[in-house]
C-alpha cells in the first residue's frame, strides 16, 4: 500500500479536517480505475449492484459470491481510494459469528479494506464483533433499502429519536463511519454534529461529511426512476445510443471498419 492510499485512520482523520468526503459505486474494473484516478476519497461496491448490475428490482436478491466477485475486480483496479464493500442480505443478521465469516471472506478475498452494514442500533453486538476481529464497519441508517418490504416502500425516514441512537450506537459500537440515506436535512445535520465519526449522506442534506452516490445514477446511465436526491452529472444513456446508432449505421452503409481500421 503506498503512502498516499487512503485508510480507515486517514478517512477518520477527513472530519476533523473539515474535508469532505466523495464516495461513489463501482461495481467493475474499469470503473473502478476511472473513479479512483480522479481522487475521490472511497469507492463503493454497494448491493445497489442488485438493482443497476444485475437488473433486479429491489438489493436483496444479490449474494455473498457475487458481490465478493464484483470487489475482486474493483480490488484489482483501485490505488488510491478506500474500497468499502456491502455487506449482502442478510449475512448480517445471522448473529456476530456468522457475521463476522461473511465479512471476513470479502477482506480475505478481495483489496478490500472495509464493509458497510444497513443497521445502527439493532446492530451493534454485530459491529463490535467485527471490529473486534480487525474488520472496520461503515454503518448505514435511516432508509435500509434491504428492509424495504418492512418499511413499505423507499421512504424518508424521520424518526429523529431514533435515528440519533441508531448513530450513536454505531458509533459506541466501533463503527468508523455511518451512510445517512434519505432522511431531512436538518436532521442529518444534528446527527452529523452529534458523533465524532464522518457521516455520509445520500438523500440527507449538504451538512454530513461526505456524499456517496451510484455511479450509474451520476452518469444519466439509470432508466426509469431515478430519486430525488441524485444529480446526474453527465447524460451517457444519450452519448452510447447515438455513438452505437452511429455505429450500426457505419456497419450498414460500409463506412466501417474505413481503410485505417484495416490491415496491408
Ligand atoms: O448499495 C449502495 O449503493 C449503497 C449506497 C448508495 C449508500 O448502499
Amino acid at each position: 500500500m503506498t503512502d498516499s492510499r487512503m485508510t480507515v485512520p486517514k478517512f477518520v482523520a477527513l472530519k476533523a479536517a473539515g474535508r469532505k468526503i466523495s464516495m461513489l459505486t463501482a461495481y467493475d474494473f474499469t470503473m473502478a480505475q476511472l473513479l479512483d484516478a480522479t481522487g475521490i476519497e472511497a469507492i463503493l461496491v454497494g448491493d445497489s449492484m442488485s438493482m443497476v448490475v444485475q437488473g433486479h428490482t429491489t438489493t436483496l436478491p444479490v449474494t455473498l459470491d457475487e458481490i465478493i466477485y464484483h470487489a475482486e475486480m474493483v480490488g484489482r483496479a483501485v490505488r488510491q481510494a478506500l474500497v468499502v464493500v456491502d455487506m449482502p442480505f442478510p449475512t448480517n443478521h445471522l448473529g456476530p459469528y456468522k457475521a463476522v465469516e461473511s465479512a471476513g471472506r470479502i477482506l480475505k478475498e478481495t483489496r478490500a479494506q472495509a464493509v458497510k452494514l444497513e443497521g445502527g442500533a439493532d446492530q451493534a453486538g454485530v459491529i463490535s464483533a467485527l471490529v473486534s476481529a480487525g474488520i472496520p464497519v461503515m454503518a448505514h441508517v435511516g432508509l435500509r433499502p434491504q428492509s424495504v418490504h418492512q418499511l413499505g416502500g423507499y421512504k424518508v425516514q424521520r424518526d429523529e429519536e431514533q435515528l440519533l441512537t441508531d448513530a450513536r450506537a454505531a458509533q459506541d459500537a466501533g463503527a468508523f463511519s455511518v451512510v445517512l440515506e434519505c432522511i431531512p436535512s436538518s436532521l442529518a445535520a444534528k446527527i452529523t454534529a452529534a458523533v465524532q465519526i464522518p457521516t455520509i449522506g445520500i438523500g440527507a442534506g449538504p451538512d454530513c461529511d461526505g456524499q456517496v452516490l451510484v455511479i450509474n445514477d451520476l452518469l444519466g446511465l439509470t432508466s426509469g426512476y431515478v430519486p430525488r436526491f441524485v444529480k446526474a452529472y453527465a447524460d451517457l444513456k444519450t452519448t452510447i445510443a447515438a455513438a452505437v446508432t452511429q455505429y450500426r449505421d457505419d456497419v450498414r452503409e460500409g463506412a466501417f471498419p474505413g481503410p485505417s481500421q484495416g490491415f496491408r
